[in-house]
């Protein structure tokens, strides 16, 4: 009998959670979906070639690997079937690999209409959602007026469908100066929804239930990143989905006693795309050495990310919180030339001392810092623990220290191959 391991960001989003799915999933027969949806890009890059994934679980290049899409995701058909296009030109039988919850929520239409409306209503209060219709369409789960991945094979599917779009274009008359072209997403929306009438749709709770009974191994793959949880995140800057290990077992089905690791991932920087709090943001020249060496610009909708420095006290909190077993860090190869590297390890409140990401997280709070020595080494092509410089061991030694949690994994590349397994 088998648990679940789960793989989640520790961060606001983009730690790395693909490219660590993909680098570990010959360990595992099941990689599976458990929240979010297209506003997800999970980068892959192996062979000279890169791959962005919005709903496809990241372990679908893998011979021998099962990928679902479970019911607590939300799906836009027409991106997910765009994506299954560029997975297939590469040579892979995405239909044999791939099944889909009955269960999942469908993101329509108008739920990406709906989202621009209200976002260009907030003015500068925006989220800077990725505009995916991920907010309207879990609003409608919750409101139970969503339409599922089931439901497409419903003799009045087109009848429940209308319906939905009809209440939509309803409210879409409270932002009557938000002008918008329907039959854009509509066509291909709908032309998709018949090609997805292929795919295996399945109960996938009873699905993974089953598999872990009979030892199959499954790991579960995370989207966005624990401060971007609609419950604990920066709220209202946050997605709307639990993001978080609990998410695991409603996004699934499966038991809280069935989750097994839990890999936290997080950058040794932090990022954020999107508006809400960053204690840690730097608005100077580091902060712009971050992005350009990092890349730091999103794999969903190319805005660039806002950089800053590692915040231990929202890391240890969100360790914490996910019950994270082992530590996974990337891009520390990003720092390889800086002279110091800094650390947030609390913060000061209106001159008082905070040891805690409050709930009213905002622009009062300043970070205190500790500040190390930059190990001034090429990291790239290390490849075993002991390679790595006295002043990185150092610094990872302190993350571990910290968060009384051992750092596993470090990756020192966006391929695949760079990547160092510690025993
Ligand atoms: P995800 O959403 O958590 O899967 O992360 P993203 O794919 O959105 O963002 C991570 C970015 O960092 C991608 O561009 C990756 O190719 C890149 N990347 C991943 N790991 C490393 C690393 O260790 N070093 C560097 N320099 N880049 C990395
Ligand atoms: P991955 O899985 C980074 C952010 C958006 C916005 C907020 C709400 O690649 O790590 P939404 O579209 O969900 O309503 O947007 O959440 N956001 C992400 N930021 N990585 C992501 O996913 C994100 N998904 C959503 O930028 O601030
Ligand atoms: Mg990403």
């Amino acid at each position: 009998m088998k648990k679940v391991d789960v793989i989640l960001g520790l961060q606001w989003g983009d730690e790395g959670k693909g490219k660590i799915v993909d680098s570990i999933s010959p360990k595992y027969d099941v990689v599976a979906r458990f929240q979010g949806g297209p506003n997800a890009g999970h980068s892959l890059k192996f062979d000279g070639d890169s791959f962005v994934m919005h709903t496809v679980p990241s372990g679908i290049f893998r011979e021998g690997t099962l990928n679902i899409i479970g019911n607590g995701v939300v799906v836009d058909p027409a991106i997910l079937m765009d994506e299954v296009r560029q997975i297939e030109a590469k040579g892979v039988d995405v239909k044999s690999k791939l099944l889909i919850s009955k269960r999942a929520n469908l993101i329509l239409p108008t739920h990406r209409i709906l989202d621009g409306a209200s976002e260009s209503a907030m003015g500068k209060g925006k989220i800077g959602s990725t505009l995916k219709g991920i907010g309207p369409a879990y609003m409608d789960k919750t409101g139970r007026y969503g339409l599922r991945i089931g439901d497409i094979l419903l003799p009045d599917f087109k009848d429940r469908y209308e319906a939905l779009k009809q209440r939509h274009l309803r409210m879409l008359t409270m932002y009557p100066d938000y002008s918008y072209d329907l039959a854009k997403f509509e066509g291909p929306w709908l032309a998709a929804i018949e090609e997805l009438k292929q795919f295996r749709f399945i109960e996938s709770e009873r699905y993974v239930n089953d598999a872990m009974n009979n030892d199959v191994a499954i790991l579960a793959e995370g989207a966005q990143g624990s401060l971007l949880d609609i419950d604990f995140g920066t709220y209202p800057f946050v997605t709307s989905s639990n993001t978080m290990a609990s998410g695991v077992c409603t996004g699934l089905g499966i038991a809280p006693s069935r989750v097994g690791n839990v890999y936290g991932i997080f950058k040794a920087y932090c990022t954020r795309v999107g508006n809400g709090p960053f204690p840690t943001e730097l608005f100077d020249e580091t902060g712009d050495r971050l992005r350009k060496i990092g890349c730091e610009f999103g794999a969903t909708t190319g805005r660039a990310r806002r950089c800053g420095w590692l915040d231990m006290v929202a890391l240890k909190q969100t360790v914490t919180m996910n019950g994270v077993t082992e530590l996974i860090m990337m891009k520390p190869d990003v720092m390889d030339d800086f002279e110091t590297i800094k650390v947030a390890v609390s913060y000061k409140r209106h001159g008082e001392d905070l040891d805690y990401f409050p709930y009213d997280a905002d622009d009062s709070i300043q970070p205190v810092y500790k500040e190390f020595r930059g190990w001034k080494t090429a990291l790239g092509g290390i490849r075993a623990w002991e390679d790595f410089p006295q002043a990185f061991k150092d610094y990872v030694a302190f993350i571990e220290a910290e968060t009384g949690c051992p750092v596993k994994i470090i990756s020192v590349g966006p391929d695949r191959s760079e990547i160092v397994f510690r025993n």
